[in-house]
């Protein structure tokens, strides 16, 4: 199914935002048509308070510049107001569990909870026990809000994205596991291509490969052929021992000014940033003319607001 024929309706049936895995090619487009429809507004000046009154909590275990501060722009240009819940702060930080803290804020008329964790699991259990939408502001396995932002900028940019390719370069982490879900299910070619040891989990792979177009490789030349989207990431992703081994592995999967030389110019470059130059990217590559990384990170306020609109504004 094309993007372009898609028809909006303005719903969605997911209470919550856990994975692209229980998203569907048409739930990803509505994201996406309403996404659009909010940046319109919003360049044109236009007052949308479609989640006037509402409250987002957010509860940040790791750190975060553009979750924070996109989410939180995000409710209030939707009307609403965000609580920061960081983990050191909140008594989750001193073991508490997840379900009596699920149980405490369903008593204060919270409308939807974004939480940034470690394991997946403690995101499920939110979810179990809340009354309201959780959306995963990443985990170790997944950042679906980031490859929203990311499938934005690449429609944007093309006007299409069913036919695309994409390649990902690098660690086989969160960011790779939901590039190739959300890109599968919107019908481009992704390609992981990562060295041994460092591929991504086996069982997501499977999992992305039967919603559409996934091929895990650790050939460089074979990934950036005919590519239009260039896809990094950190060697080290929040939580993780630095070695000089993984160094070492990674290197040969830099982008750089030689591995963009061999796609076509009008290929793009995409991080979900931060960005560690000098490691898994360059300087010339980053900050260079088929970079559109800012485009990028300023497209995480837009899906984000469509994300909460089509979540949030049901409840209660
Ligand atoms: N891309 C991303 O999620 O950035 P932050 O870690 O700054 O939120
Ligand atoms: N893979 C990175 C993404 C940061 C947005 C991490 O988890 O730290």
């Amino acid at each position: 199914m094309d993007i372009r024929m898609y028809k909006p309706t303005g719903k969605i049936q997911n209470k919550h935002m856990l994975t692209l895995r229980d998203y569907s090619t048409e739930e990803i487009y509505e994201i996406l048509h309403t996404a659009v429809a909010l940046k319109q507004k919003q360049r044109a000046g236009k007052k949308h308070a479609y989640l006037a009154g509402k409250t987002l909590a957010m509860i940040f275990s790791k750190s975060s510049t553009r979750t924070r501060v996109s989410f939180e722009q995000g409710i209030k240009q939707l009307g609403g107001s965000a609580l920061v819940l960081q983990q050191g702060d909140i008594q989750l930080g001193r073991g508490e569990t997840i379900r009596d803290t699920a149980l405490v804020l369903n008593r204060y008329g919270i409308d939807g909870i974004m939480i940034r964790t470690y394991l997946q699991s403690d995101l499920e259990e939110l979810a179990k026990y809340s009354a309201c939408p959780i959306i995963n502001g990443l985990t170790d396995d997944y950042h679906p809000c980031q490859v929203l932002a990311d499938l934005l900028t690449i429609y944007e940019h093309f006007g299409r994205l069913e036919g695309l390719k994409m390649a990902y370069f690098g660690d086989g982490n969160n960011m790779a596991h939901s590039l190739m879900l959300g890109g599968a299910k919107v019908g481009m070619h992704v390609v992981c291509c990562s060295p041994e040891g460092y591929m991504p989990n086996a069982e997501i792979v499977q999992a992305a490969q039967q919603c559409g177009n996934v091929t895990v490789t650790s050939d460089v030349n074979e990934a950036i052929r005919d590519c239009n989207v260039i896809y990094t990431d950190v060697f080290f992703s929040m939580g993780q021992e630095k070695s000089p081994e993984k160094v070492a592995a990674l290197m040969p999967y830099q982008v750089n000014g030689a591995l963009m030389a061999k796609a076509d110019k009008s290929a793009v470059f995409l991080h979900c940033l931060p960005a560690h130059r000098g490691e898994e990217v360059t300087e010339e590559v980053i900050d260079g003319a088929q970079s559109i990384v800012f485009e990028e990170a300023e497209n995480r306020l837009h899906a984000q607001k469509a994300v909460m609109y089509l979540l949030m504004k049901n409840k209660r």
